[in-house]
């Protein structure tokens, strides 16, 4: 029986946007393999991800990942105690073909099937990395989400607040075509940001001062997008000098959201100590340092992903599966891929 191996191993897939991604970990936080493809090359020409060219794209590529993966860390299925994959939120295209190859091979191998949100797989991540304990407070910024949550448990979110528009990563990603700085966005503008002066351009700061968790992002896109076609000439120094404005003015929303949030997480988890971020612009050194500081001037303690484990990655998955798994939580076969998945329509059942 998988439940008497010594070691616990869980495969995890993920294919919901425009990475395929598999990996193996085990039971003592290891990371056994892990392989990540990037469709970049498929959707660069389009400025975006296509849905459609992405869930061809992984169904071409995650049967070999797997294989991959599996041979990487030397193990074969009979190894394994459970294969999870991300059944949503995401492009269901491509949610579709992990869901059904993950759901093929648990029935091939009896092994158990689990169905991971992919938003728990970025908020679970600093666990494996870090010592983070439940409750914590985490900043879950990617390219389709921006929220606030505590984190109790696993399954256990409760939101303090998140985007009333667009997500960070899509700001990102939206200044980076305005720009055409390359693609993909968010790791493009960090760069142009790096050689440019953020004091040169004054964007606004949406929602700072209100009161609660929000996040909106659409009208310094809109700032962004206005100041660009008053330029005379958009010489490469005027692009960085735009990016790094930009950053900065994203940084600080972060910041005056957090503060709300830290007062909240401290009020109603008063022995919750961490501080944590995850998502795909995690991987923003700026953004990172920011809630260094931020942890360090409260009294929390700062953990973040390495930065290869904040984008999209199957490790995420497996990781989120583990948990699941060391508490006896699998899912039926039955289990529908989900275009949307609230974190707060989870449960630890
Ligand atoms: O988590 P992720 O890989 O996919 C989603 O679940 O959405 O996040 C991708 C997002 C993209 O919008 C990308 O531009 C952004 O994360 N991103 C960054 C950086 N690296 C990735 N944003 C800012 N700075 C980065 N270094
Ligand atoms: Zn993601």
């Amino acid at each position: 029986m998988s439940s008497e191996k010594a070691e616990k191993i869980v495969l995890g897939i993920e294919s919901s946007c425009d990475e395929t991604a598999c990996a193996l970990v085990n039971d003592k936080r290891e990371i056994l393999s892990s392989v990540v493809w990037s469709q970049y090359d498929e959707h660069r020409r389009f400025g975006g991800v296509v849905p459609e060219i992405a869930a061809r794209a992984h169904l071409e590529k995650c049967d070999l990942l797997i294989k991959e993966a599996m041979d990487k860390a030397g193990k074969r299925f009979e190894d394994l105690s459970a294969v999870a994959v991300a059944g949503g939120p995401g492009l269901i295209g491509g949610v579709l073909v992990g869901v059904m190859t993950a759901k093929t091979i648990a029935l091939c191998h009896h092994l158990p099937f689990i169905a991971v949100n992919h938003l728990e797989g970025h908020a679970l991540t600093a666990r494996l990395t870090s010592p983070v304990q439940f409750p914590y407070l985490l900043l879950l910024t990617s390219g389709g989400h921006c929220q606030l949550l505590i984190v109790e448990g696993v399954g256990k979110y409760r939101r303090l607040g998140g985007t009333i528009d667009d997500s960070a990563g899509e700001a990102f990603d939206k200044v980076a075509k305005m720009l055409e700085v390359g693609y993909p966005g968010g790791p493009n503008v960090e760069k142009r940001a790096k050689e440019g002066d953020e004091k040169r351009f004054h964007f606004p700061v949406p929602m700072k001062g209100r009161a609660g968790c929000d996040f909106s992002f659409s009208g310094l896109k809109t700032a962004v997008r206005m100041c660009i076609e008053h330029q005379e000439e958009l010489t490469e120094q005027t692009k960085s000098d735009i990016c790094a404005s930009f950053q900065k003015a994203v940084i600080a929303q972060m910041s005056d959201r957090l503060d709300h949030a830290i007062e909240i997480f401290k009020d109603v988890c008063p022995t919750g100590k961490d501080l944590v971020v995850a998502g795909g612009v995690a991987a923003n050194q700026s953004v990172r340092n920011m809630l260094e500081e931020k942890a360090k001037k409260t009294g929390l303690i700062f953990s973040a992903p390495p930065i290869k484990l904040c984008t999209d990655n199957g490790v995420m998955i497996a990781w989120a599966g583990m948990e699941r798994h060391l508490l006896g939580l699998s899912d039926s076969l039955d289990f529908r891929a989900r275009p949307r998945w609230p974190l707060t329509e989870l449960s630890a059942k």
